[in-house]
């Protein structure tokens, strides 16, 4: 029993040995028909194969492994391995076959295996986000965004995002977001310090058709029914009637509506050439490098309620120079509740010789109030923009259009 026990512990032992990498070169046991012994012999390292086992008087005996085969560990077979075929379609060779290493494949970029196909990496649709980018052994894992992201694109690569903090901007969220869109801020025009032009020339030239010879209360909430796309939400609708006359509620409402519209095709038509009508009036007049005299002699001739001589001096420190007189204009346009810029400016024109004003200047001003007055994609767009909202009009909802 005893003596059972203690050579069931060598056994152990010598297992155990053989087995870990305690032994180095690793060994295997051999059956050596000549002596009739076990022998403990080395394997056979990486790269080789076994061409003789060892005896008692000679060590194992490896030799290199042919071309096209390889061992990649330490082994006692008698062959070595056959490097695998050529690589599957849209896979490239990441490694190529040599005698330690068998070829490796990988999916081309892009792609990952599953079973025997490179499968193009899923991509993540607007409302989902990448948790993990997919890997050439591993699809994409796409997850909801959570509350508080987003994310609006297709993408296999990106994750969703965090919402903008319009507060942290000293914005005011127009519209709250959601899993697929972006919080929308607005400016706070009364608490930035900037020059911040909040309805352009432009825009009101665009925008004024809309405005209503006669409103009536509950006018902007006609108007906000009656425009296509994303709605402008009633908080903000509540904030712009607080903050603006009437005409001026229907600029800034249009405004914030083609800024939520803007992917909308012919939304983007509208802001292009708005665009392009602002570079021309920018060219027209913004290339002048006016003094607080001239600035002020422009804004004095102006009929109606005079912007104060303070608001000059801030513009003129706030605004680039190109901005400076346009600023000024919206100005005049708010203080003045329902008033024409133009109308304005052409009345004030007539005037600015008795101030000696530059003739240069005063010229360049005529051409842009000519400019806006045959702003003549403006009736195209009325045209455009009626036959958008078309149904109302003929259901007799807004009328006053
Ligand atoms: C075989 O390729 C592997 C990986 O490319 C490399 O690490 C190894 O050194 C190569 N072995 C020989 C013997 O060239
Ligand atoms: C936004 O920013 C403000 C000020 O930095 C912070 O107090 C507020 O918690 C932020 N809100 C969110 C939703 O992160
Ligand atoms: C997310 O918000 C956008 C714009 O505010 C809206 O068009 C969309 O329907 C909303 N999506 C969901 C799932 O509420
Ligand atoms: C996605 O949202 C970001 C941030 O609001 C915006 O800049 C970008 O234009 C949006 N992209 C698309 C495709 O709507
Ligand atoms: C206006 O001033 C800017 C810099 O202050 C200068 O570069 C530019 O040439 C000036 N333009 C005119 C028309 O005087």
């Amino acid at each position: 029993m005893n003596k059972f026990l203690c050579c069931t512990l060598v056994f152990l032992d010598i297992s155990v040995k053989w087995t870990t990498q305690e032994t180095f070169p690793p060994k295997y046991l051999h059956y050596d028909p000549e002596t009739s012994r076990q022998l403990l012999c080395d394997q056979c390292p990486p790269g080789t194969y076994l061409k003789q086992h060892c005896t008692t008087r000679r060590k194992t005996q490896c030799e290199p492994c042919p071309h096209h085969y390889y061992t990649n560990s330490w082994h006692f077979n008698e062959e070595c391995l056959y490097c695998s075929g050529m690589c599957k379609e849209l896979q490239y060779v990441k490694q190529e076959c040599n005698s330690t290493h068998n070829r490796v494949c990988e999916c081309v970029e892009g792609r990952y295996l599953d079973l025997e196909f490179c499968l193009r990496h899923t991509s993540c649709p607007p409302g989902f986000g990448v948790v993990q980018a997919g890997t050439p052994e591993r699809n994409t894992i796409c997850k909801r965004c959570p509350d508080g992201f987003f994310s609006n694109e297709t993408s296999s690569k990106a994750a969703c995002r965090k919402h903008t903090n319009c507060s942290a901007l000293g914005l005011q969220m127009a519209s709250k977001g959601n899993a697929t869109h972006d919080n929308l801020c607005i400016g706070n025009t009364e608490a930035t310090p900037k020059c911040g032009i909040d309805v352009t020339l432009c825009e009101e030239a665009f925008f004024r058709f809309a405005v209503p010879t006669k409103f009536t209360p509950n006018w902007l909430s006609v108007l906000v029914d009656s425009l296509p796309g994303t709605k402008v939400n009633a908080e903000t609708i509540e904030r712009i009637k607080r903050r603006h006359s009437s005409q001026e509620q229907t600029f800034q409402l249009l405004k914030l509506w083609k800024h939520q519209n803007k992917d909308q095709d012919m939304v983007k038509k509208i802001i292009q050439d708005i665009d392009l009508c602002e570079n021309s009036v920018v060219k027209h007049i913004g290339r002048w490098n006016l003094t607080l005299e001239h600035l002020s002699s422009l804004m004095e001739s102006l009929p109606g309620k005079k912007v104060a001589m303070e608001d000059v001096e801030k513009t003129m420190k706030l605004c680039k120079s190109t901005d400076q007189i346009l600023k000024l204009l919206s100005l005049w346009r708010i203080k003045n509740g329902d008033q024409d810029t133009l109308k304005g400016l052409a009345h004030g024109l007539k005037h600015l010789k008795t101030y000696h004003f530059p003739k240069a200047i005063l010229q360049s001003l005529r051409k842009t109030v000519k400019f806006l007055h045959s702003f003549t994609m403006y009736r195209l767009y009325q045209k455009l923009f009626l036959e958008m909202i078309g149904n109302q009009v003929q259901s007799g909802k807004i009328s006053c259009l």
